[in-house]
C-alpha cells in the first residue's frame, strides 16, 4: 500500500481531496492528533501555528511520513500507534484528524471511543471518509467487491455507515456528502466534516 498509495490517489487528490483537506484543516488551532496519517497527505494543509502528532502504525507508511520535508522541519512528531491504543492522557488534544482511516480499522466503534477519550470536551474530530452508497444498486455492487478489495487494499471496507457510527459513538456530526471525483468508483461516496462530543 505504502509503495503505491500516493500514485493511486493522485487523480482524486487533484480533483477534490486536496481542496477538501485544505478546507477541513484551515481553522485548526493548538495541539492536533492526526490518526492513520499515512504518507502525509494532510501535512501541507495544516495552519502554520498548530503542533501536530502524526500517529501511524504501518512501518512502511511511517517510513515515508518521517522523510517528508515538512516533518523533518519539526512541528510535526511521528509516532507508532494504532487508533485503538493511543498513548496519551484523556482530553489531551484540541482536535483529532481522521481522514480515510475508519474504512480500514477492525472496529470503528472502538477506534472512535479512543479518539473521543483523547479529545478535549470542546475539541473537534475532523473527518473525511468513504462510505456505503445511498443508491441500493451501487451499495449492492460495493458489497460484492468488498471481500476482494479488503484483501488487496489494507482491510479497506466499502460499505461502512461511518456517519451513523460517529453518532452512535456520542458525537454530534456536521457532515457533508459528496462524490470523491476521479477515485475508483467503489470508493466515491464520501462524507466529511466536523464531529464534536455530544
Ligand atoms: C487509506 S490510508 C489514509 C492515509 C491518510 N490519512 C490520508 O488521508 O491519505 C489509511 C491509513 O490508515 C492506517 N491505519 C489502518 N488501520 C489503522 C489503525 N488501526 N490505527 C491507525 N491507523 C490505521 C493505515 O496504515 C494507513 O496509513
Amino acid at each position: 500500500m505504502a509503495a503505491i498509495y500516493d500514485w493511486f490517489m493522485r487523480d482524486a487528490e487533484q480533483a477534490c481531496l486536496a481542496g477538501w483537506r485544505a478546507e477541513l484543516l484551515a481553522d485548526l488551532r493548538g495541539e492536533v492528533l492526526d490518526v492513520g496519517a499515512g504518507t502525509g497527505a494532510n501535512l501541507a494543509h495544516y495552519p502554520a501555528d498548530v503542533r501536530v502528532v502524526l500517529a501511524e502504525p504501518d512501518p512502511h507508511m511511517r517510513g515515508k511520513l518521517a522523510t517528508r520535508p515538512e516533518v523533518v522541519a519539526s512541528r510535526f512528531t511521528v509516532i507508532d500507534a494504532p487508533i485503538e491504543r493511543l498513548p496519551f492522557a484523556d482530553a489531551r488534544f484540541d482536535a483529532v484528524v481522521c481522514t480515510l482511516v475508519l474504512c480500514s480499522v477492525e472496529d470503528p466503534a472502538r477506534a472512535l471511543a479512543e479518539i473521543r477519550r483523547v479529545l478535549r470536551p470542546d475539541g473537534q474530530l475532523v473527518f473525511l471518509e468513504h462510505v456505503a452508497a445511498h443508491d441500493h444498486g451501487r451499495r449492492a455492487w460495493q458489497g460484492r467487491i468488498e471481500p476482494f478489495w479488503r484483501r488487496i487494499a489494507g482491510n479497506c471496507h466499502l460499505t461502512r455507515e461511518t456517519g451513523e457510527t460517529l453518532r452512535a459513538a456520542g458525537f454530534v456530526v456536521d457532515e457533508r456528502r459528496e462524490s470523491m471525483r476521479k477515485a475508483v468508483p467503489w470508493v466515491r461516496p464520501s462524507i466529511r466534516g466536523v464531529a464534536r462530543r455530544a
